[in-house]
């Protein structure tokens, strides 16, 4: 008996301190200053915010096929040509890159407009668009 008390004891000791351990690192959380860049009378910069802003810029051509055309293009879901195939993308390339621009953007039969990722830029569309055709070239 003893001894499950000496156990519950313990386990309440190490949540007592798990908790305060817990609520300190929230409070230093809260203040800690998380890389702020402030310059008197202009608005104050966080790391995070120095970090979107970078980010936010167009996105390589590489980056856009990763996210918003490999689903599709890597395996050839729903017949699409995929990466790298040269017989397939042969004829496609044979349109003209124009038109490939216009069907990756507006869509094309069973391919998406942007790739469904109606988010992306028509340059970053382009972009893909590119990054594809050169895989073939
Ligand atoms: C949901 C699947 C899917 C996604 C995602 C997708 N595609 Fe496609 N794509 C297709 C299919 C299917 C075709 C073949 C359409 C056809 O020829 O009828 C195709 C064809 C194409 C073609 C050739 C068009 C032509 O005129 O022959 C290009 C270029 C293309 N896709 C670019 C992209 C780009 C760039 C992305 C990403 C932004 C993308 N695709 C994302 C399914 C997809």
């Amino acid at each position: 008996m003893k001894k499950l008390l000496v156990i519950v004891a313990t386990l309440a000791l190490g949540w007592a301190m798990a908790e305060t351990t817990s609520y300190e690192d929230a409070v230093a959380d809260r203040l800690k200053p998380a890389g702020n860049v402030c310059v008197q009378g202009e608005p104050c910069e966080t790391a995070a915010t120095v970090a979107a802003a970078v980010s936010s810029g167009p996105k390589s051509g590489d980056e856009v096929y990763s996210t918003a055309c490999a689903a599709c293009h890597a395996s050839g879901a729903l017949n699409a040509p995929i990466f790298g195939d040269a017989a397939a993308w042969e004829p496609r390339v044979a349109k003209g890159v124009d038109t490939l621009y216009d069907h990756a953007i507006n869509g094309f039969n069973t391919m998406p407009a942007k790739g469904g990722n109606a988010s992306l830029s028509d340059e970053e569309v382009q972009a893909a668009v590119d990054h594809m055709v050169a895989a073939v070239q």
